[in-house]
This record gives structure tokens, sequence and C-alpha cells, in this order.
């Protein structure tokens, strides 16, 4: 199965992700963690990155497009790949339908959670990460056992520095301007599944499984 999660930050593409990829057995591709990652090893492209996402800016399509081709052709991708914030952009949604051509490839499904913008900002103000695992917990909507502490791994739980409100605010319409449209892209290529993010994070996940089941 090859699939893309597209969402509003904070919508839950992360939390499902990780949900999709334990069920189905696919590699979970995530841009922003990927860059994450790179800013943590102090990588040229890390630090490149670094001062986009600061900002809450998009990282320029060069540097994700060149990225995401050269990771779908690793030999983990040949049972499919859950894609988590890529594309984001048109031309990063074209040029991922070239590289899949290429390939002699196809998308098998669009999930599209779409969440009122209301609750963007308390979702990913909220959210805590494990350091050692990357587990994403939310202080009020799915606290971890222990204040602090990973309930899978024991790790520490610790905040984005891009998720207080200002920088989350310049995300949300970053979104809105650049990746909503593909909303209608990939409707016209018939492969766009809506579900609704609103719901508690099993019932969000129920429905995706119902969809993908299709
Ligand atoms: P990225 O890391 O992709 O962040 P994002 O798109 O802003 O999305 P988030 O990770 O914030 O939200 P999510 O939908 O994964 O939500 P989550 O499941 O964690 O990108 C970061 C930056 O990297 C970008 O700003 C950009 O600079 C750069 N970048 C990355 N990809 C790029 C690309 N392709 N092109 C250019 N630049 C790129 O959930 C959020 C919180 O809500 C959690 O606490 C969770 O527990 C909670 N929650 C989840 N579901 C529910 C629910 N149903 N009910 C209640 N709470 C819930
Ligand atoms: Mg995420
Ligand atoms: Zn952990």
């Amino acid at each position: 199965m090859r699939l893309i999660l597209l969402g509003p930050p904070g919508a839950g593409k992360g939390t499902q992700a990780a949900n999709i990829v334990k069920k189905y057995q696919l590699p979970h591709i995530s841009t922003g963690d990927i860059f994450r990652a790179n800013i943590k090893q102090g990588t040229d492209l890390g630090n490149r990155a670094k001062a986009f996402m600061d900002k809450g800016e998009l990282v320029p399509d060069s540097l994700v497009v060149e990225l995401v081709e050269d990771r779908l052709q690793q030999d983990d991708t040949k049972v499919g790949f859950m894609l988590d914030g890529f594309p984001r952009t048109l031309p990063q949604a074209e040029a991922l339908d070239s590289v899949l051509e290429n390939m002699g490839s196809t998308l098998s499904y669009v999930v599209n959670i779409v969440v009122d913008p209301a609750v963007l900002v308390e979702r990913a103000v909220g959210r805590r990460i494990c350091r050692d695992c990357g587990a994403t917990y939310h202080v009020k909507f799915n606290p971890s056992k222990e204040d602090g502490v990973c309930d899978l791994c024991s790790g520490e739980l610790y905040q984005r520095s891009d998720d207080n409100e200002e920088t989350v605010s310049n995300r949300i319409a970053v979104y809105t301007n650049e990746t909503a449209p593909l909303v209608d892209y990939y409707k016209k290529s018939g492969k766009l599944v809506t579900i609704d993010g609103l719901q508690d994070i099993d019932k969000v996940f129920a429905d995706i499984e119902k969809a993908l089941e299709v």
C-alpha cells in the first residue's frame, strides 16, 4: 500500500501514521522527522532546514523533493510506504507523481484528516514527544501515565521548538495557502479519502482502517 497523509499541523498525521505503519507494516516517511533528525545531527541539510522550520515556513521544494526521491529508492519501500507531511506544495505533488511513474507505480490512497482549525493550536501546543522512541502524547487529550515520561520506553518527553502559539499559527496559515490546494489535486485523481479528525484518536484510526479496506 502506498499512502499519503494530508492534514494541517496538529491534525493527527503523526499519531495515525504510527497506527497505520504498525498494522500494515509500512515504512513511515515523515519529512518533518527527517529534518528534525538532521538538525539533531548538525548536518548541512539540518542547518538549512532549521531557519525555515523555526519560523513555521516551508523548507524550499528543492531541498525536500530530492530527499524524498532518494528515500523512495530504498529497498524497504518495495512493500509500500506511508508519507506523512509530504507532499505539501503543488510542485512537490507533481514531483512525487513523476517519481512514482518512473518506478512504474501509483498511489493507493491519500488520507485527508479534516479538523476544525479552532482545535489545532491547542493540539500542537500541548503535544509532547518521546526523545527515545518518538511516541506522541498530549498533556490533555492523550497524556502519558507519568508526567514527562514515555509509557512505552520510559524516555523523557519534550516539546517541539515550533510548537509555540505564534509558530503554530503561522504553520496553519502556510498550510491553508500552500498545502490545502492539494486536496483538490488528489480529489481529481480519485484517490482521496476524507476522515473526520475531530473524533477520539481510536475512532479516527477505525475510520482510516475501514477506508483502506475498500
Ligand atoms: P511536520 O513535522 O510535518 O509538522 P506539521 O505538518 O506541522 O504537523 P504536525 O507534526 O505538527 O502535526 P500532526 O498532524 O503530525 O499531529 P500529531 O499526530 O503529532 O513539519 C514541521 C516543519 O518541517 C514544517 O513546518 C516545515 O518547516 C518542515 N517540513 C516538513 N515537511 C515539509 C515539506 N514536505 N515541505 C516543506 N517543508 C516541510 O498530533 C498533534 C497533537 O494532537 C498530539 O499531541 C496528539 O497527541 C494530539 N492528537 C492527535 N490526534 C488527536 C485526536 N483525534 N484528538 C485529540 N488529540 C489528538
Ligand atoms: Mg507530525
Ligand atoms: Zn518512548
